[in-house]
């Protein structure tokens, strides 16, 4: 068990807020523990080319309350391939970087575990706004995104009382409906699309609007999960068509992904960034860092690429029953 003395951070896949903050405690960590640390650029593709830079407790300064990355992310193809994780791993040697910490998605997990093969030790954090990786009951930007898409649905509630109209929102999430099913609750939706889950249109979406209507409330909510098959924009026309309630369809997009991290995404991000640095510390190898059960922990890569959690039934039923 050697020691290490170099530790290169990157951002990989989507960005997500409270992203800096884990880069943060990462370096400063880094430092207390006595290591040195190296800023990547642009994820993997910045490995490969070696851009990089050593952070300093400095570097890192006025950086916890900024959404996005410091330090760019990318989604590198070349890093999927032989020659460019063997370039990877050259350059890595070039630069004295003895482990890296990923901060990123799943997909960013997948090229940790191809270039730990070839003899790098790899930590990951988990970084994306999706909620959507299967080790770890929460991660980084989730809290942040789930608020965003709250003051969204809040101002759009405003406009869709004074014309009693039907909005249909559509939220980010990739192939999973954490974000949709929380903020249908929260946002006190009339009815929420899951990927997870086959819908009826008639029974699903059209019932409880005109059940609500009949009533007496004087606005609608759907909300429509990225990851269903059939937008937002065709079943606002469809809501129109066959209710004749108004429907305007919103697709929030990118704004999700921005601004200022709460209160629990630079906590979080920070105890997690801490837990890296530690279980290098300690001489553990090939971790994945997740929150499990309100602890952070630390996982083997390869069994926390295996598993799969799944969206809480009750969350969908809770939301159904308040829609009443
Ligand atoms: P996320 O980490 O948010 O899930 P991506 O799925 O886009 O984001 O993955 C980020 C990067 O991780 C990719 O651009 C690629 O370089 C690497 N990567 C993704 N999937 C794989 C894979 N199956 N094998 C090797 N590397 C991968
Ligand atoms: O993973 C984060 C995420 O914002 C997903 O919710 C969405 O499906 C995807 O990334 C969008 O990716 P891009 O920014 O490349 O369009």
């Amino acid at each position: 068990m050697s020691e290490i003395k170099t530790i290169g951070v990157l951002t990989s896949g989507g960005d997500a807020p409270g992203m800096n903050a884990a880069i943060r405690a990462v370096v400063r960590a880094g430092l207390y523990y006595g290591m040195k640390v190296m800023g990547i650029r642009k994820g993997y593709d910045g490995l490969i080319h070696g851009d990089m830079e050593e952070m300093t407790a400095r570097s890192v300064g006025d950086i916890i309350q900024r959404g996005g990355t410091i330090l760019q992310t990318a989604r590198s193809p070349q890093f999927k391939t032989e020659e460019g994780l063997n370039k990877a791993m050259a350059m890595a040697k070039v630069f004295g970087i003895d482990a890296l910490v990923v901060i990123g998605g799943d997909g960013s997990y997948r090229g940790a575990r191809d270039i730990c093969k070839l003899g790098m030790n790899v930590i990951g954090i988990p970084g994306t706004i999706d909620n959507d990786i299967g080790c770890t009951d929460y991660t980084i930007g989730y809290d942040t995104a789930l608020n965003t898409v709250q003051d969204a649905i809040d101002k759009i509630r405003d406009t869709a009382y004074s014309h009693e109209r039907c909005s249909v929102l559509e939220v980010m999430g990739r192939h999973a409906g954490y974000i949709a099913v929380n903020v249908s609750i929260s946002g006190g939706a009339e009815a929420v699309i899951l990927p997870e889950k086959p819908f009826d249109l008639d029974k699903d979406v059209l019932k409880p609007i005109i059940e609500g209507r009949n009533r007496g409330k004087k606005n609608y909510t759907v909300i429509v999960a990225e990851g269903v098959e059939g937008k937002a924009i065709e079943i606002a026309k469809e809501i129109t068509e066959k209710t004749g309630i108004e429907a305007r369809a919103t697709i929030l997009g990118h704004i999700q992904r921005g601004g200022s991290p709460t209160v629990q995404d630079r906590v979080m991000a920070s105890m997690m960034g801490l837990k890296a640095v530690e279980v290098l510390k300690a001489g553990a190898r090939n971790r994945i860092i997740s929150y499990k059960n309100s602890v952070v922990v630390d996982l083997d890569l390869d069994e926390a690429l295996e598993m799969k959690k799944s969206l809480p039934e009750e969350l969908i039923g809770l939301s159904k029953i308040m829609s009443l």
